[in-house]
């Protein structure tokens, strides 16, 4: 295959993105730019996405994250083989920021637009780097991975590129969400997964320390299925409660950084005891050579760490792919990976088959 440059745009929810990246064939697939545009500063106000202060902040931010991917390059708009864009799932007002934008230069520059799926995105973040192995099938797959977003916790089997199979997914609220809205709970910043992780990460477990114990929802049950609304409803009532016990206020309670910080360790530990124990399941069951991670949460040290250490005691051991904290979170970069090993696939006429994700989204 011939060298392809591709300009990656990534709008689905809350951070406005583009990429460039090159590709020949698996061998060389190269990440050349890449530019993220955060609103997470204004999202902080109402501790969450309000959808449309997202699309408006996208209309104005894309064209020049997008002049900013290329700026360096010594390339134009004309130099591109393809515009790859996420198409879903997303806000839809964000989305549509993205996908016009796309549009709009693949019919000016004449060039074929690459719909990507986000979700398939997220794992394709594993692939980022490691051009080496991207073409070795039988090395890699099959594959178990778990993508834990802001909208999603699901666990895919991956039989190949582009082949799916979902095992498992969340029946009520996603992994990052539950980060966000317990966060919300205990007065600390948005988003939710970095300021629960932070202030867990100093609570050190004394003779004098609180003992609170929080449900682990469906770590038991026969299927690959999760659920967080519960653990959440959990957090508040365990707040209202200690509260009530010891007769101060709620915000005098969570004033005290070691109750907080116990809770929000305790929160985490929960979270994370449940998505380790479902993927290496999965990755028993399956026989999996590799297991993946991917989605905002999967940027959770705790959780790097507990996978890493869980990994290491199943026999044969597969391989723990975990991709760097910057590349977890929404960005073009995997965007343009994913369109490549699609070009690259289709060039090799192997089948993709993004549809057998399950594109329902709660977001
Ligand atoms: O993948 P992402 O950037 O956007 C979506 O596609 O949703 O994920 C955002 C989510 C937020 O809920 C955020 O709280 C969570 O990822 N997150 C984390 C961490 N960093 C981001 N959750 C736990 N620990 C983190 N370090
Ligand atoms: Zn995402």
């Amino acid at each position: 295959m011939k060298n392809k440059k591709i300009l990656a745009i990534e709008t689905s929810c809350d951070e406005t993105a583009a990429a460039v990246v090159e590709c020949e064939g698996f061998k060389n697939v190269k990440v050349l730019s890449s530019v993220v545009y955060s609103q997470i500063k204004m999202h902080k106000i109402t501790r969450g996405v309000v959808p449309e202060v997202a699309s408006r902040a996208h209309i104005e931010k894309i064209i020049p994250v997008i002049k900013k991917a290329v700026k360096d390059l010594k390339v134009i708009l004309k130099d591109f083989d393809t515009i790859a864009v996420t198409v879903g799932p997303g806000l839809i007002g964000s989305l549509l920021v993205g996908i016009d934008t796309a549009k709009t230069l693949s019919f000016v520059l004449n060039k074929p637009l690459i719909p990507i799926n986000h979700i398939e995105a997220h794992i394709y973040a594993n692939f980022v780097g490691k051009s080496k192995i991207l073409g070795l099938k039988s090395k890699i797959f099959p594959a178990v991975v778990l993508i834990v977003s802001g909208g999603h916790t699901q666990l895919v089997l991956m039989r190949g590129h582009g082949n799916y199979k979902l095992l498992g997914s969340t029946i009520d609220d996603a992994a990052g969400e539950a980060f966000d809205k317990v966060a919300s709970i205990l007065g600390l910043g948005y988003p939710g997964g970095p300021s629960i992780s932070k202030i867990a990460g100093t609570y050190k477990r004394k003779p004098k320390s609180y003992k609170l114990r929080l449900p682990r929802p469906m770590i038991d049950s026969s299927d690959f299925d999760f659920s967080f609304s519960g653990l959440k409803t959990a957090v508040l009532y365990l707040v209202r409660n200690l509260a009530k016990d010891k007769g101060v206020t709620i915000e005098s309670l969570l004033n005290n950084h070691r109750i907080t910080a116990a809770i929000a360790f305790e929160f985490q530990q929960a979270v994370v005891d449940v998505l380790a124990e479902k993927t290496i399941k999965a990755a028993r069951v399956y026989k999996a050579k590799t297991v993946m991670l991917g989605g905002g949460v999967a940027a959770n040290q705790h959780l790097r760490k507990i996978l890493k250490q869980k990994i290491k005691k199943i026999i044969p051991r597969p391989n723990l792919f975990i991709p760097a904290p910057d590349l977890c979170t929404d960005n073009a970069v995997v965007i343009g990976v994913c369109a490549c090993c699609k070009l690259i696939c289709e060039k090799n006429k192997n089948n993709w088959q993004e549809a057998r994700i399950n594109l329902k989204s709660k977001i």
